[in-house]
Formats: C-alpha cells, structure tokens, sequence
C-alpha cells in the first residue's frame, strides 16, 4: 500500500485527489488544505515558500511514499527549493500541466488560466518553451476564482460573469489549448466550457501529474497487497465547510477531516 501526501492553498487541490482516485485507486490519501491562509495568488513568494515548507513538514510525519504540490502557485513559488529537502520525491504540477499542452496542441498557441503569482511568474511559459522553443503562451490571471470555488459559488452568476470577463481577454488569440493552471478551476469547468471557443482543448494538469507519480511508485505498487485505501484531510479552515464543499468536489463524503493549523 503506497500513501501520497498532497496539498493546496484549500479545496482546489482536492481536483488532484480526485485524479489519485481515478489512477491510484489503491493509494492512501493525506491531504493538507491551508483554507485559512487562502488564497495564495495574491501573496509573495517568501510566504509561499514558508507555507510550502510548513506543510511538507507535517506530511513528512504522515508515513508519505510521495509528496504532489497540488497547487500551481506554489508549485511556481517553492518547487525548486523544497523538492530536494525530503527524504520522498515531491512533484509539482506546472510540468505536468505544460506535457499536457504540448500533446493537446496543433498550432503551438497555448492559453493559461492561473492565480495572479502563477501568471506574473511566467513559470508556464518557460516550462513550455524549454519542451518547444516555438510555443506562443498568452496567459491570464483570474483572481475571482480561487473565492467562488472556496465558498461553493462556482454556479453562481458572479462567477459567470467573471468568466466571460477573462476569457474575452483571450480571444483573437487563436489559442487551441487551454490549461487550467489552477486546481481550484476544474471545479469551474462547465462555466469554462460554456465562455471558450468550441474546439479549444482543455488541459487539467492533474491527469499527467498523477500518471508521473504512479510510474514514480509502480515498483512500491506492484509489491502492495490491495486492501480499502484511507484518505485522511486536514485544514487550517473550518473543517464542517470543507467536508461540505470538498464532498461536491470529490463525489463522495470525506469522513477524516481534522482543524491542523501549523
Ligand atoms: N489552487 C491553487 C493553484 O493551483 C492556489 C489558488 C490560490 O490560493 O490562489 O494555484
């Protein structure tokens, strides 16, 4: 049995639990939502990197075969200073995410939708530029999101409105793919859907980061007796609202969520 650590600024990162169920179904779960310090977009990277830290640590403590950095801000923030600190690979999202795009696209025009720090760190676009020098990135920040999705308004009319509002910005582009560089934004995927032009493919970074984590623990895997796996979440938010919203995100009751403020 293989345990995978994963956290996100919050709920968003639970669209990454949702990819470990569906590739990993035997792997056990520990997940760390920072709701209370979220969101992280708007903040500087030395806090982001504290945070990450902070988080890493207490997962180190949870027995973890593998850490995923379910966050593409943090992931664009503290990748590069935390992967090497632990005794387990620790993965981001953002390399994934750019393979994902590389495959998805025919005319090399990839948009990105992200937090503000993800978008200003131009992490995307020299990702994808160092696996094709020719690729264009036209990305766009959308600070309203991350908000809705942690007060379960992704239905609503403000965020859809909002949406119309950011993607317009990226019309006349011509992108063909569109990643969403956020794990809060699968959540708003119908909304996206609705406001993009037809045809553009839409790429969810976690799909190519779960499948490089379970190549990553094929060995450990093989070997594991499949037994009911155990999923266990943590918040420095309130946890009745995280047990509310993450169920909707999840598709099923989450029954182990603990207040861990760190
Ligand atoms: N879910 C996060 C991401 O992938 C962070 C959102 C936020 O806290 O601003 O970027």
């Amino acid at each position: 049995m293989v345990t995978i650590g994963l956290f996100d600024s919050g709920l968003g990162g639970l669209t990454v639990v949702r990819e470990v169920k569906k590739q990993l179904p035997g792997a056990n779960v520990e997940f760390y939502g920072d709701n209370g310090r979220n969101p992280y977009g708007p903040l500087p990277k030395e806090k982001i990197v504290k945070y990450s830290r902070q988080i890493l640590d207490f997962l180190s403590t949870k027995g973890i075969d593998l850490a995923i950095i379910a966050c593409n801000t943090a992931t664009a923030a503290a990748l590069d200073e935390v992967k090497d600190a632990y005794p387990f690979p620790v993965l981001g999202v953002i390399e994934p995410g750019a393979r994902g795009a590389i495959a998805a696209t025919n005319n090399k025009k990839v948009g990105i939708l992200g937090t503000q720090f993800t978008v200003e760190s131009g992490a995307y676009d020299r990702v994808l530029k160092s696996m094709d020098p020719e690729i264009q990135v036209f990305g766009q920040a959308c600070p309203l999101f991350t908000p809705y999705v942690e007060q379960g308004k992704q239905d609503s009319e403000e965020a859809d409105q909002a949406t119309a509002d950011y993607l317009s910005n990226l019309k006349g582009t011509g992108i063909d793919t569109l990643v969403l560089g956020c794990t809060h934004y699968p959540v708003l995927i119908n909304v996206i859907r609705r406001h993009m032009e037809a045809g553009v493919s839409i790429v969810d970074p976690a799909v190519e980061t779960v499948a490089q984590a379970k190549e990553l623990l094929k060995d450990k895997i093989s070997a594991a007796a499949i037994t009911a796996p155990s999923y266990r979440f943590y918040t420095s938010g309130d946890p009745a609202l995280f047990a509310r919203l993450g169920a909707n995100i999840l598709g099923e009751s989450l029954d182990h969520v603990e207040r861990v403020v760190l």
